[in-house]
């Protein structure tokens, strides 16, 4: 019988969490993640997305102490990178695969990393990363609010490590009690929060990043300010002539719509599955091709919490779609809720790929707010060692990883978890698939990713509420003779082991690696 080789793991972290009780606030916030080097390191994805004849905006992510000048080989033609701010901007004209070489230099050293720009039909080619307002702004939301949060996502570093889109939630139009909600020709009037939606787009992309904003198929949305219903035409431009890169479409009061059949949905079925279905799917295409008719791209996030089994079709009419009701809406049980909504996500890894991807909702850490009662912020009741299972869970499942949490209240141990470029590189890999579950009890959670270069990302996912030595075999993932293990979240290899590993995993917690995996 084979037996397992056990590593030995007494590094400070993990011996100090296990050595705590089990409340969360007797856990150590250890930072896991090791600072980044002072010379440069590019991060962010290897492959992205664009049409051909769309604005291209791109600031290269990339760690090390400024001033760092950048520079690219085979960029391809219409594209111009700014040396110091490392911004691409332009327009692809010819559609084609573009293999370019991103080079950063500063005092310390250089980097060069490839990158492909795809010009094809297909976006969000990686899951989108960002920053969304709902948990901690709610209907408190300014324009005032996002410029700080694109601020922020440079000044905190978080653009360094691909960190994008700056999306503005729900609460940004009129509200129901509150008309004129359309201007006499049907323009969307926003609220006076946002008195310059234009500029304010303007002013994100000037940092190099991309703007995001959110309506809903039906008259109103979920806090009751005016959806797109009937509008999708006029909307769809008006957000696209604004300069607005990402919309999340919420189901909201379509669902009064849906019940009695939108009547613009004309088409006759063979079985009423076909006419479900339909009925789930019918808003999400209208507005999906409306979209493609905009000569910007933009990212399209379906928000139905997962109703007519939405990731056997959301790839067909969106970028990714929520598989789950709101995650900061969960009950209590025995784990915190985001493993909940985790488990329910990790069922349909055959969904994900490149440009489509299930969504589990956002990064609820930090100072975040409580979505019961749209409340203030606190500080996240989540134990650290949660926290690094939360984000190892999203980046094994190829979620979007959107932080929804006060961008004016990062912490170190916040941004240890959010920007750690070895766990964010299993979410963007350029493969595009989902980690599939290769074993789950009460106890335990093993999940497996594929990446594209042969190797394997593994969570080893501690449910229990006491420390616990979780184990896999190499057999188990396929793969023979010796491996090397490389600890992501410390970005250190632990060493070659021959026929498996295990790992002792605090509570709640989790061992997140890497092998170099077969052929
Ligand atoms: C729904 C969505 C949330 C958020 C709110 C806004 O609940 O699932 O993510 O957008 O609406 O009202």
């Amino acid at each position: 019988m084979e037996k397992i080789l056990l590593l030995n793991i007494i590094l400070a972290g993990l011996s100090l969490s296990a050595l705590a009780a089990n409340t969360n606030n007797a856990e150590k916030a250890v930072l896991l993640t090791p600072p980044a080097p002072r010379a440069p390191r590019i991060n962010g994805p290897l492959v992205y997305g664009v049409r051909p004849g769309s604005p291209f905006l791109y600031r290269v992510p990339c760690t090390g102490e400024r001033p760092i000048t950048f520079s690219a080989k085979n960029l391809p033609d219409g594209l111009t990178l700014d040396a110091h701010s490392g911004i691409i901007n332009g327009k692809i004209s010819v559609a084609g695969t573009n293999r370019v070489t991103l080079i950063a230099k500063n005092s310390r050293g250089a980097a060069a990393r490839e990158f492909r720009i795809v010009a094809g039909s297909t976006l969000a080619l990686t899951p989108p990363m960002g920053w969304n307002s709902w948990y901690i702004h709610y209907n408190r939301v300014t324009d005032a609010l996002m410029r700080q949060a694109a601020d922020q996502m440079l000044a905190s570093g978080m653009a360094d490590y691909g960190y994008q889109y700056v999306n503005i939630d729900d609460c940004w139009m009129k509200k129901k009690n509150d008309p004129p909600f359309r201007a006499d020709d049907g323009t969307l009037l926003p609220n006076y929060n946002f008195p310059d939606m234009r500029g304010l787009a303007d002013y994100i992309h000037g940092q190099g990043l991309k703007a995001g904003l959110y309506t809903s198929p039906g008259p109103w949305t979920c806090g009751g300010y005016t959806g797109a219903y009937e509008h999708e035409m006029q909307d769809a431009k008006l957000f696209a002539d604004w300069g607005f890169d990402f919309l999340k479409y919420d189901w909201c009061s379509y669902g009064d719509i849906a019940k009695k059949a939108d009547p613009r949905l004309t088409n006759s079925f063979a079985t009423p599955a076909e006419k479900n279905l339909a009925r789930y799917k019918f808003p999400y295409e209208l507005m999906w091709g409306e979209l493609q008719k905009q000569n910007r791209d933009i990212v399209f996030n379906l928000c139905q919490y997962g109703m007519g089994e939405v990731w056997k079709w959301g790839g067909d009419v969106g970028n990714s779609w929520r598989t789950t009701g709101d995650l900061g809406l969960q009950k209590k049980s025995k784990l915190p809720a985001f493993y909940g909504i985790g488990f329910k996500n990790a069922l349909h890894p055959e969904a994900a790929r490149l440009g489509a991807w299930n969504d589990p909702d956002y990064l609820l850490i930090g100072w975040v707010g409580d979505a019961h009662g749209m409340g203030e912020g606190k500080k996240t009741a989540l134990a650290p060692d949660e926290q690094y299972s939360y984000m190892s869970l999203w980046s094994l499942m190829a979620a979007p990883l959107i932080f929804s949490g006060d961008m004016a209240k990062l912490d170190a141990f916040t941004l240890n978890v959010l920007c750690n470029s070895e766990v964010i590189a299993v979410d963007q890999d350029p493969l595009g698939q989902q980690a599939k579950i290769l074993r789950q009890t009460d106890n335990e959670l093993v999940l497996v990713n594929e990446l594209e270069d042969h190797g394997k990302a593994i969570g080893l996912f501690n449910l229990a509420p006491e420390p616990s030595k979780i184990s896999v075999t190499f057999s188990d993932l396929g793969v023979a003779g010796k491996q090397t293990v490389r600890d992501l979240w410390r970005q250190k290899d632990l060493g070659a082991f021959t026929n498996g590993f295990s790992a002792e995993v605090p509570r709640h917690g989790v061992m997140f690696v890497r092998i170099a995996g077969g052929k």
